[in-house]
């Protein structure tokens, strides 16, 4: 079936659809459950909150089919130039690629370049971790700092966060914003004797970290010396070229391949602040989740692949029922940075507007991507999720078990909390059940009858839910993959490059032009009245 004739079929199913609530559908099949849930080993997709029932299903895998998706994902793993714009292979499954196959790039085996280089971070981070490896006043490296942005910091500071109770290592911090304020309280805590800076550019360009790290530069140089700056910095980039001309010394410089995204590199050697906080074997624990989830993705079939259905569900909800947003919910503190690390994923893959062949898109594509841990976001914007005009798919990942041994009451209460939240989206209450509520508490009718509108909930509110033993190096690694591989179908169904990020340009150029108008050193007459008021006012 063409891809246009199976969206056509979608779109007739959800119009059929749209007054059968999930109330019903629960009602109508008690196994709904078991009929929409998928399991890679403890990991657990339930999708039965979804608005959909067998024939959606069956239309959505038609859909799926349509798209080639198999095809797809088979000239990925090929390392097929699918990022057709840059003329790049996108291979990030190659970083954590533990079949022992080789992996071609134009023709040449990758893997003895990845191995080699994730040898040499195992041996520097040993190094630093251990004290072998000191500053240049013989002290042991007691903090590090990232310096990097977009996927040169997200990536590495979410799994940082994510994997605290395995932090052995020195401490972590990161800086990425190009406001002075982001250095400047980072260094303002810390020894420069006992810190390393790590500076991370795929590009080794980009204007916030280049700024950052000649602040760095700076500091270091300012408290320990010029000759102490090659002793305190590392680097990770593509750009080996422009690392060396910034004055790294290349036995601390850690490369990797355009043909991985920037927002696909937390697997590549930008991952190895993570390394140093956790070490290597845990590393590897991370690299092996993810590997496990690839050799889900290339072997399960379509009706029992998670990023698969992720992806399906995912289009069901954006195009057949035209939902514009979806909400990032981890019932896990330590997964905090995972909506913003999800927002650069999904926003600057699927954030598109043309085709591959630079058509317009037929479809709706990315949608908003938010979200905040619960249960803080229970009490600042469910409100709005629950009762508002608006309706946001809900994405909940809650583990089964915490680190903490000795307060499971708390996550018991996190559980139920997790639980409660998608239950309620579906179920809602209506006005009948509201006013029963307020007259069995005791109510006056009157009363009761004046507060019950707004004691009601809509429900019929779409969601589903991840759940994973804990969250453990291997059990993150497999869920970002899990997310990476949702990204990329989606991406194919759109028939959109989920690997270039043209719409960062405009900005970035607009910025460069507009630095000597800012300092003074250029009038702003050539800009528009707006631009040149905000300029004047900030001038003033
Ligand atoms: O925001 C655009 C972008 O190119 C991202 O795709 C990338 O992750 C980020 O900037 C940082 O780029 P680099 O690693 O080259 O400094």
């Amino acid at each position: 079936m063409a891809l246009e004739a199976a969206f056509v079929s979608l779109g007739r199913q959800a119009e059929k659809l749209k007054d059968t609530t999930l109330r019903d559908l629960f009602a109508a099949d008690p196994a709904r459950f078991e009929t929409f849930s998928v399991r890679c080993d403890d990991l657990l997709l339930d999708y039965s909150k979804s608005r959909i029932d067998a024939k959606a299903f069956e239309l959505l895998i038609a859909l799926a089919r349509a798209a080639d998706v198999e095809g797809r994902r088979a000239a990925m793993f090929a390392g097929e130039k699918i990022n057709g714009t840059e003329k790049r292979a996108v291979l990030h499954t190659a970083l954590r690629n533990r079949s022992g196959d080789p992996v071609l790039v134009d023709g040449e085996d990758v893997m003895p370049d990845v191995i080699a280089v994730l040898d040499a971070m195992a041996d520097f981070s040993e190094a630093i971790r251990s004290g072998e490896l000191t500053s240049s006043t013989g002290d042991a490296f007691t903090d590090v700092v990232n310096i990097g942005i977009g996927g040169s910091d997200l990536g590495p500071a979410m799994t940082t966060l994510a994997l605290a109770p395995y932090h052995d290592g020195p401490e972590l911090h990161y800086v990425s914003n190009v406001d002075g304020a982001h250095i400047a309280d980072t260094l303002e805590k810390l020894d420069p004797a006992t810190t390393l800076i790590i500076v991370a550019s795929k590009t080794f360009t980009t204007i916030e970290t280049m700024t950052n790290a000649q602040t760095a530069r700076k500091w270091i140089a300012g408290a320990l010396g010029e000759d102490a700056v090659g002793d305190h910095f590392a680097a990770v980039s593509t750009a080996l070229d422009k690392v060396a001309a910034f004055g790294i010394d290349e036995a601390r410089v850690f490369g990797f391949w355009d043909w991985v995204g920037g927002r696909y590199s937390v697997w590549s050697a930008i991952g190895l602040p993570l390394m140093i906080a956790v070490g290597p074997d845990a590393f590897d624990d991370f690299l092996e989740g993810a590997h496990a989830l690839d050799t889900h993705f290339r072997q399960a079939p379509l009706e029992e692949n998670l990023p698969v259905l992720m992806a399906l569900i995912g289009i069901w909800n954006r195009d057949a029922l035209g939902l514009s947003s979806r909400a990032i919910l981890p019932y896990d503190q330590r997964l905090a940075r995972l909506p913003a690390y999800l927002q650069q994923l999904d926003m600057e893959s699927n954030g598109k507007r043309v085709k591959l062949d630079g058509s317009p898109v037929s479809q709706e594509t990315g949608p908003l991507v938010w979200g905040e841990p619960g249960t803080n976001g229970q009490h600042a914007f469910y409100q709005l999720l629950h009762q508002g005009t608006t309706v946001i798919p809900c994405e909940f990942l809650v583990a089964a078990n915490g680190h903490e041994d000795d307060l499971k009451h708390h996550h018991d209460l996190l559980v139920a909390n997790c639980l409660a939240q998608s239950e309620a989206l579906m179920l809602g209450r209506t006005l009948e059940e509201a006013k029963a509520l307020l007259g069995a508490s005791g109510m006056h009718d009157e009363d009761a009858e004046r507060l019950a509108p707004h004691k009601v909930f809509p429900g019929n509110r779409p969601s589903i839910t991840l759940v994973y033993d804990m969250l453990t190096p291997y059990a993150l690694g497999r869920l970002v993959a899990l997310y990476e591989h949702r990204v990329f179908v989606e991406g194919v169904i759109w028939e959109i490059n989920s690997f270039d990020q043209w719409g960062v340009e405009l900005g970035k150029e607009l910025a460069t032009a507009l630095l000597p108008m800012v300092k003074g050193d250029v009038p702003a007459d050539s800009k528009d009245s707006s631009t040149r008021g905000l300029l004047a006012a900030l001038k003033s």
